[in-house]
């Protein structure tokens, strides 16, 4: 049996192609591995920039592919096809982190009632969230949700969530509003919520395209909605917190030079645009730096205990869901040809910002 995964050059990732590769046996499958069907995944840009930070991330690791090739990751649902793990039964469902492909074998260890982990070699060399998958079946937190969303967003939604506890936790760095970047992206129109719905008065400002202004507008979610081309005519002595989805240099250079010491907190959080240079100057204002989720959810994993971070993750999320259908329409495409597409599409950012991707690459 044979499985087919997507795979794309690792340094020209408009270059892409379908392969098969070869599947263990099942009767042959190692004691405590599962063959998984990948059944269906979210794609949007966090995952072209999986791509794009593949080396220095190590993202590449995880799926291998042939040389110079990589499989990027995503996030979605299995179905465990044929198991060697006795608690592991057939048809259950899981989700986490899945390569482009039809099937993956997972080295299920660290099973209990809520999930398991892969004990692939390849796959330690990551964040432990990389390799855990929740057990779906019969798992409260999953319940009454619809699937789709959750694939789409809870995985974005854990940034979003970091971000907004790490900015209260600073007092907002003293800044009196908050300003993010490629304001239509589910990562930070999750932030935006969570920011909008807070007590503290704080004021919060969606960057975006012209393309792309009226759906931020239409989400409720950001104070002020205002064009990359404008962003000079936001007063300069009004004090700032700048999270930066887009990744753009240009864009931070302008948004430094106009805010100067009124930028209080400049935070890297992603790169939708794909210009980030690596050789950008000293600027004004607060220093720029890498939001780095593992590094807050370490720190609260300590603070608040054990499972602290899961209520409170799970709080906000039911808060969030339900809004969810309202403000995105997802779109389910199977087969090679459409998985080829909207990754083409996501890579030249021609994907509506209200519509969410599902995916399959079996028919
Ligand atoms: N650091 C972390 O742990 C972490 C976690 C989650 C997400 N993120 C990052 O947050 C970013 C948003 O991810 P997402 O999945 O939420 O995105 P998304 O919903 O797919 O965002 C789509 C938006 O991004 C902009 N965009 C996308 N492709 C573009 C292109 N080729 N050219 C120009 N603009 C483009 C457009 O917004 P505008 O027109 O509004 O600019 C577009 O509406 C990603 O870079 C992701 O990696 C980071």
């Amino acid at each position: 049996m044979n499985a087919t995964d997507f795979i794309v050059a690792r340094h020209d990732l408009q270059q892409c192609r379908f392969i098969k590769t070869r599947l263990p046996d099942p009767s042959a499958l190692a004691e405590g591995a599962l063959l998984v069907k990948v059944a269906r995944f979210a794609f949007t840009a966090n995952n072209i920039t999986y791509a794009t930070l593949g080396d220095q991330l190590k993202y590449w690791q995880l799926f291998p592919a042939p040389e110079g090739f990589g499989n990027v990751p995503v996030w979605g649902f299995g179905e465990v096809v044929v198991s060697s793990h006795p608690a592991v039964a057939p048809g259950e469902r899981l989700f986490g982190y899945f390569p482009m492909s039809s099937h993956l074998v997972i080295d299920a260890t660290d099973v209990t009632k809520r999930g398991l982990r892969d004990a692939a070699p390849h796959r330690q060399g990551v964040a432990p969230v990389y390799n855990a998958y929740a057990r779906v079946t019969g798992n409260k937190d999953f319940e009454g949700l619809d699937g789709d969303h959750q694939a789409l967003l809870r995985p974005l939604f854990m940034l979003s969530f970091l971000v907004d506890d790490f900015l209260r936790e600073h007092q907002f760095f003293g800044a009196r509003r908050v300003i993010l970047s490629s304001a239509s992206s589910k990562t930070a129109f999750g932030l935006a919520h969570l920011l909008h719905s807070s007590t503290e008065p704080i004021h919060v400002i969606g960057l975006t395209s012209a393309g792309n202004a009226e759906f931020v507008r239409s989400l409720g979610y950001y104070h002020e909605t205002v064009l990359y081309d404008d962003v000079e005519s936001l007063p300069k002595d009004v004090t700032v917190a700048f999270v930066d989805m887009a990744g753009n240099s240009g864009l931070r250079v302008r948004l430094h030079h106009h805010f100067r010491d009124a930028m209080k907190y400049s935070g890297q959080i992603g790169l939708t645009h794909r210009s980030f240079s690596p050789d950008e100057p000293e600027l004004p204002g607060a220093r720029p730096a890498w939001f780095f989720a593992p590094d807050q959810i370490r720190k609260r994993a300590k603070e608040w205990g054990p499972g602290g971070i899961d209520q409170r993750f799970g709080a906000a999320w039911s808060a969030f869901a339900p809004e969810l259908p309202q403000r995105l329409t997802v779109i389910e495409s199977r087969g090679p040809a459409a998985v080829k597409q909207v990754y083409q599409d996501t890579l030249r950012g021609r994907i509506p910002p209200a519509q969410g991707h599902i995916l399959s690459i079996e028919p």
